[in-house]
């Protein structure tokens, strides 16, 4: 028996799972459908008693004219061919997509957005969203519940999220709250405001540790609420005047010569996203520094050596970014070493925010948290799963609560529809600095009230006009599978049973393909990403071995021009860098294959490996006792042969 089929007959059935997805094989369209009929018949309704005494304005006979008709004709056509065309897709749905971070969507999240969808609301402000933009608002208290922020509203320093387009977004908005956090105290010392417990230079005000900045703002909007009117326009508009949203990094960093652009520090596993997010922000690549990891985890010493480095220099850094679910590999940073480097830092004066990347991994959390909200010890855990969490793993989730911020992708492992991604922070007392003027939309002075206030959601977030659906879409899912390991996390949980019965069927893979193929697990995966790198025996040739990759890689990616049906699995690639590997980390691998040392020639710096995302909630089909695990190996044993004939 192999470990795959040992997790088919293990696995206790959950037949609550099985009305959660529209299902590989469609299986529960007559739900959906029942849904859709019902809400869509509900929403007319809704039209017609919004004034019954209004007349149709469009006459009963009018769908018999010619033009209606003609209309109507080419309405079809274009749907159907859409339709058509839409056949090729990526099956996301089915269990033989192991490609990219997408597979099959919630049901409640589908249908909560599809009938949400014809009434349009517009989350930038209550104005266009009465009812979503509260929703949303709510996601983001969900969101910070089940990464352990403070979730309750009626407390100062609750936390406060918001969705966006993705991650890429979220992690933007990040970067620009904490760019706030940082120079507001520096603006209030060039401002010269009476009466405040001021840092003593622009470098101390620029090291602030964010709470000590987040008190910092409390007590200058307490001082401005005592003055008269007058006065409290002139100083709003004297810091204003000052702060770098205003002034602009050249002007602001011109005014401020002790000072420099901060750094970001993030692992050389770092999304891209980080990448256009310094630019954005007008820092400039430059101020991003990738550092070293450990098996493809932020290395602490190297981050440790960094700050003592940057303290000694006067380097401030503005962030320190933690993975939490690599987009290769899954791989999840220490964030507690990151959290005790930076308490070390801000010791000597170099203070920074801590945002975590967790746009893949966020959701896994909820495999964390006890119904009750409380964290789960590593022992309550232990059983449920072969290998998972590593104490590393369980130390790193045990420590999210103590971020300043984090960014969560419902679209990815919350099973939820393009583009929701999230960010979170944890006092939303910062989020003041954010808030943007707009008169014409957003009336009157900020609410006391956090849903109130946050009403106007426009004035703090990167984006304007955005879907009400979005967040409808995740507020429903959130309550009808509640963040929590005994409901959520039981979805989570099936990703991760099904990588390690991955890991487990990649080694027995190895093992049966001595002789013809060399195959290796580069890092063992820490969630429910996996990679393969796989070489024929006796090639040594870099070049080589991407091309035999490549050759495989082409049996499963999306070829437009062909029918998806031709192809039997779904996988994606990447490649390992000389540069981010290290000599070390690079020596073992390629040691591991046969394969001679990277060179300098075109291919040969880097090397192309198999990524497999497990995310499938039917990759073990224990309806039927299949395991599209075991198929896939099958598939890639046969794949290698093919190919291997055609060289
Ligand atoms: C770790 C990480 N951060 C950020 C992103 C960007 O997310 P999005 O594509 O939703 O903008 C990704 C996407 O794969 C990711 O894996």
């Amino acid at each position: 028996m192999n470990a795959a089929s040992i997790e088919i007959d293990s696995l206790p059935r959950n037949h609550a799972l099985d009305a959660c997805f529209l299902g590989p094989y469609g299986e529960n369209d007559g739900l959906l459908e029942k849904l859709m009929v019902e809400f869509l018949r509900d929403h007319v309704y809704w039209r017609r008693n919004f004034h019954p005494e209004d007349p149709p304005a469009i006459a009963t006979a009018t769908a018999r004219h010619p033009d209606y008709l003609a209309f109507e004709a080419r309405m079809r056509r274009e749907l159907h061919q859409l339709s058509a065309s839409l056949k090729k897709s990526v099956p996301f749905h089915s269990p033989r997509y192991l490609g990219h971070m997408v597979s099959d969507l919630l049901l409640p999240g589908l249908a909560a957005q599809m009938l949400t969808l014809p009434y349009n609301p517009n989350n930038v402000s209550e104005d266009a969203a009465p009812v979503t933009v509260d929703l949303e608002v709510q996601v983001g208290l969900q969101l910070a519940r089940m990464v352990g922020y403070p979730h309750d509203p009626a407390q100062p320093a609750c936390a406060f999220g918001h969705l966006t387009s993705g991650g890429t977004l979220a992690n933007y908005q990040a970067l620009r709250l904490a760019l706030a956090l940082k120079a507001f105290p520096v603006a209030l010392r060039a401002a010269q405001v009476p009466g405040l417990e001021l840092p003593a230079d622009d470098w101390d005000a620029f090291n602030l540790a964010p709470p000590a900045s987040i008190a910092l703002l409390q007590q200058w909007q307490q001082w401005l609420a005592t003055q008269a009117p007058a006065d409290r326009m002139r100083w709003l508009a004297r810091v204003e005047a000052e702060r770098i949203e205003q002034r602009g990094l050249a002007a602001f960093f011109a005014a401020h010569p002790t000072l420099q652009p901060p750094r970001v520090l993030a692992p050389i596993t770092a999304h891209y996203s980080w990448s256009k997010a310094v630019k954005l922000l007008g820092l400039g690549r430059d101020q991003l520094m990738l550092l070293p990891s450990r098996g493809m985890r932020m290395d602490v010493d190297a981050l440790e050596s960094t700050l003592t480095r940057c303290a000694r220099a006067r380097i401030p850094v503005l962030l320190g970014v933690a993975v939490l679910g690599s987009t290769e590999y899954g791989t999840i940073d220490p964030v507690d070493g990151m959290l005790a480097a930076r308490a070390h830092a801000v010791r000597s004066g170099l203070g920074f925010s801590v945002h975590v990347d967790a746009a893949w991994g966020g959701y896994l959390a909820t495999v964390f948290r006890h119904a009750d909200g409380r964290l789960r010890t590593r022992a309550e855990m232990v059983g449920e799963f072969e290998h998972f969490p590593s104490p590393a793993v369980h130390a790193a989730f045990a420590a999210l609560g103590d971020t300043d911020s984090v960014t969560i992708d419902p679209h990815k492992l919350g099973y939820l529809p393009f583009g929701a991604g999230a960010f979170v922070c944890r006092d939303h007392r910062a989020v003041a600095l954010l808030a943007e003027r707009a008169d014409y939309v957003f009336h009157g002075p900020a609410p006391p009230d956090y849903l109130a206030r946050y009403r106007n959601l426009g004035q703090f977030i990167p984006e304007g006009s955005k879907p009400g659906a979005a967040a409808a879409a995740a507020y429903v899912t959130h309550k009808v599978l509640p963040l929590d390991h005994a409901n959520f996390g039981r979805l989570q949980r099936q990703t991760i049973l099904a990588a390690e019965a991955f890991r487990a069927r990649a080694q027995r893979f190895a093992d049966e393909g001595t002789g013809l193929l060399r195959v290796l697990v580069p890092f063992e995966p820490d969630s429910n990403l996996v990679c393969l790198a796989l070489n024929p025996t006796g090639n040594r040739s870099i070049a080589a071995a991407n091309a035999f990759v490549q050759s495989l890689h082409d049996a499963m990616r999306c070829d437009p021009r062909q029918p998806v049906q031709t192809r039997e699995f779904f996988g994606s690639v990447t490649s390992l860098r000389a540069d981010v590997l290290g000599t070390r980390e690079a020596a073992r691998i390629l040691d591991a294959l046969g394969l001679e040392a990277f060179g300098d020639g075109e291919g040969e710096d880097r090397l192309m490996i198999l990524r497999h995302t497990l995310m499938n909630p039917y990759l073990i089909d224990r309806e039927n006792g299949i395991s599209y695990i075991d198929r896939y190996f099958e598939f890639l044993w046969r794949l290698v042969q093919r190919v291997e004939a055609a060289a």
